[in-house]
């Protein structure tokens, strides 16, 4: 979708549809001509009354301006957050997909005035509720573009292509997310990081099964055991010119969790296809970042993938495996197997020295009971590091609450026959599983994030209505591009 600064004319101009965002009060400067007028009388006389997220559209009789005007209602101008403005772009977007325009412009009226911060939101909108999954025939087009009129936002053409950038990035860990898990393979999410990566002047790197053997990667290997897949570990470099901070974002890939020989109950065993959206929210970040290019901070993208699979070579509870740091780790249960990945995956990214890793997973069925699927649980045990991402999802209505880190978890995870075992029991089941990780970066400043409730099954909200949210990849880039 193509998002654009139009002036005013586009307003009056011929064209499928015009939008108007307006608030809730006495309203006036809505366009000329036959539509805007109309529209003008509505509200004047209350017939329609700009409630937030409130719409009313209207076709035009005459010939020449635009065949039709919806009007957006975002409730008392004082009230209005940036997510507001994201929902009422989505639902311009939906409204011109029912339609069938293929373009629409938009405008506000009223106290309502775009801001930076409204603008890029509005932008983000747009673009995601642009999204569709793949191969289905049914779906309406969204417009292929978007013009905001828009005057006295600096920088308005830079903040849309950042909006469209993120969520785009956002949209393609959705599709990765949606698709289901004999379609999104491990080797799909190599196909996928390789392509964007060449599109994008990335540096890719690609570790198969005789890599992982090499660098002794045995918690990958262990888990990919019963699997008819190939396992791999994905790497995606952005290097900027100069280089003041190295991040590693790094994802987890089950594109398949079944639990494996501790197996998983079959009702909505489907949904465990969602396992790698930690990855997908990787790859769709590092196209953003590919996009947009931020300077001064390198970023590192790691995935490590695989599924999880029951079977004769399958690995076993009981099972002590050596990981590529040299700790060892009994298997209580194998469906804890996205710890065992990201131990790995965790060591890889301290090889590059970084100043933060974040980690993305879906990694625990406790986080959903204890948080819901609108909020995602961190884990950090740096104040600033903490502090930065939880501001980052505030300002990208990506909320992350901040769980407790204390030592007890470490004690729980003790075994008498490993290292560590990679399961403590049902209690505070999700800090336990953060303590597990935090072995695996070796005093590096690391923020584990549990995405298991909000990677999919969030609240419908305009621009996502179903299926994965793509959720971490907007949060993650504004932090990245306000690191300084
Ligand atoms: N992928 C699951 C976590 C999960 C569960 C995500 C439900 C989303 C919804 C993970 O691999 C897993 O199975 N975790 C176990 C750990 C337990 C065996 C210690 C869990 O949460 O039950
Ligand atoms: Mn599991
Ligand atoms: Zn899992």
């Amino acid at each position: 979708m193509r998002l654009s600064v139009a002036r005013a004319n586009a307003l009056t101009a011929a064209g499928p549809l015009v939008a108007v965002l307006v608030d809730k009060g006495r309203s006036a400067e809505l366009p000329g001509g036959e539509l805007g007028e109309r529209a003008a009388g509505l509200l004047s006389r209350k017939a329609f009354v700009a409630e937030r997220r409130k719409t009313h559209v209207l076709h035009a009789e005459g010939r020449g301006g635009p065949r039709a005007l919806l009007l957006v209602g975002m409730g008392k101008a004082g009230k209005v957050t940036a997510e507001d403005y994201r929902r009422a772009a989505a639902q311009v977007v939906n409204e011109a997909a029912a339609l069938g325009a293929n373009r629409v412009a938009v405008a506000t009226a009223g106290k309502i005035r775009f801001d930076a911060t409204t603008l890029a939101a509005f932008g983000e909108g747009a673009v995601l509720a642009g999204y569709r999954y793949p191969r289905r025939k049914a779906d309406t087009k969204p417009p292929a573009s978007v013009a905001v009129v828009t005057t006295g936002v600096r920088g308005a053409a830079g903040l849309l292509k950042t909006a469209r950038a993120t969520a785009e990035g956002t949209n393609l860990a959705r599709e990765l997310g949606d698709l289901p898990g004999n379609i999104c393979t491990p080797r799909h999410l190599v196909n996928t990081s390789r392509k964007l990566s060449r599109d994008g002047g990335l540096r890719c790197k690609i570790y198969g099964k005789k890599d992982l053997q090499r660098m002794k990667m045995g918690g990958i290997l262990a888990v990919n055991q019963g699997s008819a897949e190939d396992p791999f570990l994905i790497e995606m470099d952005y290097k900027p010119r100069t280089v003041k901070r190295t991040v590693c974002i790094v994802g987890k890939g089950l594109t398949f969790d079944s639990g494996g020989i501790s197996i998983k109950p079959s009702a909505g065993m489907e949904e465990m296809k969602y396992d790698m959206c930690g990855a997908a929210a990787t790859i769709g970040l590092m196209q953003a970042v590919a996009a947009l290019k931020p300077s001064g901070v390198r970023v590192i993208g790691i995935v490590g993938t695989t599924d999880n699979m029951p079977g004769g070579r399958a690995y076993k509870p009981g099972d002590v495996v050596t990981t590529a740091s040299g700790k060892t780790i009994e298997v209580i249960n194998t469906d804890a197997e996205g710890r065992v990945v990201l131990s790995d995956a965790l060591h890889h990214a301290t090889k590059f020295k970084p100043d933060a890793i974040i980690d993305l997973a879906t990694l625990t069925g406790a986080i959903v009971v204890a948080l819901g699927h609108e909020v995602a649980g961190l884990f950090c045990r740096d104040d600033g590091l903490a502090r930065r991402l939880v501001k980052a999802g505030e300002r990208t209505d990506e909320p992350l609450w901040r769980m407790p880190t204390l030592e007890v978890y470490d004690e729980a995870i003790k075994s008498r026959w490993a290292d560590i075992k990679n399961s403590a029991g049902r209690a505070a089941g999700s800090c336990t599983a953060a303590s597990f990780l935090f072995n695996f970066t070796d005093g590096y400043d690391h923020a584990h994030i549990d995405i298991a409730g909000a990677a999919w099954g969030a609240r419908k909200r305009d621009y996502y209505n179903e299926g994965a949210t793509g959720f971490g990849v907007r949060m993650l880039y504004d932090a990245i591009a306000n690191w300084a």
